[in-house]
């Protein structure tokens, strides 16, 4: 089981297009997955649509054990495959800095317990993490529980400094809890490709970063907020913007997947997982690489060197 954080520490800038991408490249993969939504907003929870369940994840939160994980996680509208540990309100209250510093394990111990213990068929494979707009607690919970965090950032003017400080996050959950965290990269979301100042943009992000920052950004596209309003999987939406997007979220996937710990909870074993990446690589070779569109749209983000072009 691999367990990876979606965050940023600014708000609205994709977290939850990005997990909900995530999910949906599994759920297309074959990839047995939970969405586990941290946000008291419950956006991911509201895009998932699961049936009601009469605990979330705040309950879990405060007490990580098997019989509340199963009152908390439900399937989701998209598949039976894909399930939610569903988000509420109430987590706001579990975001301030507390004195009780055991709780920050709670989220780990509940995927651990859950690991051993599946609540609803087979374990699954992978864990996403939809984290909140904030340093707080719960996005520091996710820090804690995950194997991998990917950082979320628009190619606006704050994007180096938030990417630096959330990279910082990572350094000191890894220090002082989970020395294995890895920080996947810092993916780019709502790219206009050309938008000269978003291409200068991705230069500071790139000279500050260097490989850190993922080689495809997420472009802006309307098919994104389509595909959410209507519950719909972006790999289920008829669109070509959405089929390029789609084969974006699989190269974020495949890397998550690869990236080389297996997680500290290991469902396959190593030759079934070799054989699995293999697989993965092998479908993302096969996307339309010469297509005047992708390259527009989900190609590598081009290397500008200064801004005044
Ligand atoms: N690449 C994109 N193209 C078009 N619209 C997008 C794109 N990415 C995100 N959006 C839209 O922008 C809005 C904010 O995105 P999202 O909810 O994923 O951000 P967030 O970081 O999770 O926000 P919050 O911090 O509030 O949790 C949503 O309406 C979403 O549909
Ligand atoms: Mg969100």
């Amino acid at each position: 089981m691999h367990t990876v954080a979606v965050l940023s520490l600014k708000g609205g800038v994709g977290k939850t297009t990005v997990a909900l991408g995530i999910a949906s490249a599994a759920l297309r993969r074959g990839t047995r997955t939970l969405v586990a939504d941290l946000d008291p907003q419950g956006n991911a929870t509201a895009s998932l649509d699961p049936p009601y369940t009469d605990a979330t994840l705040a309950e879990v939160l405060e007490t990580p054990h098997r019989a509340v994980l199963q009152r908390a996680i439900a399937p989701s509208v998209w598949s039976d495959e894909l399930d939610v540990l569903v988000g509420s309100e109430e987590l706001e209250q579990l975001n301030e800095p507390g004195p009780d510093g055991r709780r920050l394990e709670n989220l780990s111990r509940a995927l651990d317990e859950l690991y051993r213990s599946p609540t609803r068929g087979e374990p699954y494979e992978l864990v996403v993490l939809d984290c909140p707009p904030s340093l707080g607690r719960l996005t520091k919970s996710a820090l804690v529980a995950a194997d991998s965090a990917i950082l979320v950032t628009e190619p606006t003017m704050y994007a180096v400094a938030g990417a630096q400080r959330a990279l910082e996050a990572i350094q000191q959950v890894r220090d002082e809890h989970n020395p294995d965290l890895k920080a996947i990269g810092v993916l780019v979301n709502r790219l206009r490709v050309r938008s000269h100042e978003h291409q200068f943009r991705i230069a500071e992000l790139r000279e500050s970063f260097g490989h850190l920052v993922m080689p495809t950004a997420i472009p802006d596209r309307l098919a994104i907020q389509q595909a959410q309003g209507a519950c719909s999987p972006i790999h289920e939406w008829n669109s070509p913007g959405a089929q390029e997007i789609a084969l974006t979220f699989n190269m974020v996937l495949a890397k998550i997947l690869r990236s080389n710990r297996a997680g500290r909870h290991r469902v396959l074993d190593a030759g079934q997982r070799h054989g699995e990446d293999e697989n993965v690589s092998g479908e993302i070779t096969a996307a339309p690489e010469n297509s005047e569109t992708e390259v527009e749209t989900t190609g590598p983000i081009p290397r500008v060197r200064s801004a005044n072009s």
